[in-house]
């Protein structure tokens, strides 16, 4: 892993948007894997400022996402198929039918997750992945306990993960229990990984992910294997600084 830290926020989610451009610049045809969250929203945001600015063409990129909860409508507000129309998708000139995102109110769930893998596997799978982690070390919604081998699948949502999104819901009831997920297997197939940490609630996590064993306990830990990926954090996840 190559390991970055950075000043706050603000220069994170610059820096993960230089790396970003630069590298739908250099293969205007890339894959790219997308994560929803706070996390990204500042990367997002710079790569739409870039669009605008220079033009950086999405017009042959493909992306796909890496969750999205089951039972909700794509028109949902909370379904990650509106967040990345709202933070991303609408405001650059990506073509909607490149963009992937599992169907979480798909009739047959199961036969969801082998079409998601199928899809993946015809365009030879993600160049660069961009990730989250949760404050239980989750990447995508593979919770702690998930194997290692594991595929696009469902998920039951943990508690402390459905109280950490809760914020965007009326209530924690409102918060669905299940998700699709990529599986880690899938994600560790990515031939790039960029993974974003910041704030001081990711401090334990960022701690545990650079001197923690790699163990499913902590899904994230296994990216310490991964022979292409970036970790980007700010002082404040680091534990000093904001
Ligand atoms: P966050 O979520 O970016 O909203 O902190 C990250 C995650 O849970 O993967």
């Amino acid at each position: 892993m190559k390991i970055t830290e950075v000043d706050d926020y603000q220069a994170m989610s610059r820096a993960a948007a230089d790396l970003v451009v630069e590298r739908v610049r250099s293969n205007p045809q890339l894959i790219l894997g997308l994560a929803t969250g706070s996390t990204p929203l500042g990367l997002y945001q710079h790569l739409i400022d870039d669009y605008n600015r220079s033009g950086t063409s999405y017009r042959h990129v493909t992306t796909f996402n890496l969750d999205e909860y089951v039972g909700l409508s794509e028109q949902d507000p909370n379904s990650y198929h509106y967040f990345m129309n709202q933070y991303l998708f609408n405001h650059i000139d990506i073509e909607k039918t490149n963009t992937y995102i599992p169907k979480g109110n798909a009739q047959d769930l199961e036969k969801e997750c082998s079409v998601f893998e199928e899809r993946l596997k015809e365009h030879g799978g993600v160049d660069l992945q961009i990730l989250g982690i949760g404050g239980n070390g989750h990447i995508g919604f593979n919770e702690p306990g998930t194997s290692f081998y594991s595929r696009t699948h469902l998920v039951d949502l943990t508690l402390s993960t459905r109280e950490a999104n809760e914020r965007f819901f009326a209530n924690l009831n409102e918060v669905p229990i299940r998700a699709v997920s990529m599986g880690i297997e899938t994600i560790m197939e990515s031939k790039e990984i960029l993974l974003l940490i910041s704030g001081e609630k990711k401090r334990d996590a960022l701690h545990q992910l650079l001197h923690g064993e790699i163990d499913e306990s902590f899904p994230a830990s296994i990216l310490r294997e991964h022979p292409n990926t970036t970790v980007i954090f700010d002082k404040a996840a680091a534990g000093g600084g904001k």
